[in-house]
């Protein structure tokens, strides 16, 4: 991956260079990329769906201590969520795949709607390797719900070039990662994988592997 390039980019593209940041191992290191290639005002956020794990808060503040940077939080509606849970309970998502979309939809899509509203572009930490619903991502996409640009500097980075570039340069791994999880998401869809097993094994287990995205990133 060329540095120059996600600079040139993210420099052609007005305004800020916003990071979607999910506490994964992805994005740890492209937030370390963009730092290190000095973007435009780099502002990065998170989407607190209310069913994170509790080490998750712990990390938010250790990686904001880690680079002195602030992660703003965006949340969903709270009076969706009362009449989510009145639905679902704890677990109904589990029950089909339609509540479980809705469930991501108020929880994960719709806050992301309102956190790129009058932006001009988003960087994410996806990889094409990470799944079989990615292996056509690209650097630079025109994101066509949000009519906004893309940008995916690590789409064409192995899970093994990502672990090393977080091993050289030293950068924090959500505790998670220690006790077995690859992929990190809410504590009721995420579990810790076993050897072998596809790195995303573990988000939505129940299900089949090409309908695993919460449709953040689904194309129109
Ligand atoms: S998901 O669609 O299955 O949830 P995944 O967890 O692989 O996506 O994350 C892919 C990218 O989407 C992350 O690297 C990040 O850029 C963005 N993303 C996912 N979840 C969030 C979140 N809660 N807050 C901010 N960005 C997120």
């Amino acid at each position: 991956m060329n540095n120059n390039y996600v600079q040139d980019i993210t420099k052609k593209i007005n305004g800020k260079t916003l990071l979607a940041f999910s506490y994964q191992a992805e994005d740890i290191a492209v937030l370390h990329l963009l730092l290190e290639a000095k973007v435009n005002n780099l502002e990065v956020f998170t989407i607190d769906t209310g069913k994170l794990f509790p080490e998750t808060q712990g990390y938010h503040t250790a990686v904001e201590k880690f680079f002195n940077i602030s992660i703003k939080k965006y949340y969903p509606v709270k009076h969706k969520i009362e009449k989510l849970e009145a639905e679902l309970g704890e677990y109904g998502m589990r029950e089909s795949l339609e509540k479980r979309h809705l469930c991501c939809q108020i929880r994960k899509v719709d806050v992301l709607d309102a956190a790129l509203e009058g932006r001009a572009a988003w960087v994410t930490g996806m990889r094409r390797g990470q799944s079989v619903t990615r292996t056509e991502l690209q650097l630079l996409e025109f994101d066509e719900k949000h009519l906004i640009f893309k940008i995916n500097p690590l789409y064409d980075w192995t899970h093994k070039e990502l672990m090393d570039y977080i091993a050289k340069n030293n950068l924090p791994l959500h505790p998670l990662y220690a006790q077995g999880f690859t992929s990190i998401g809410c504590v009721s869809c995420t579990r810790a994988v076993q050897e072998g097993e596809d790195i995303r094994a573990g988000r939505w287990w129940w299900e089949k592997a090409d309908c695993k995205e919460c449709g953040l990133h689904v194309k129109l």
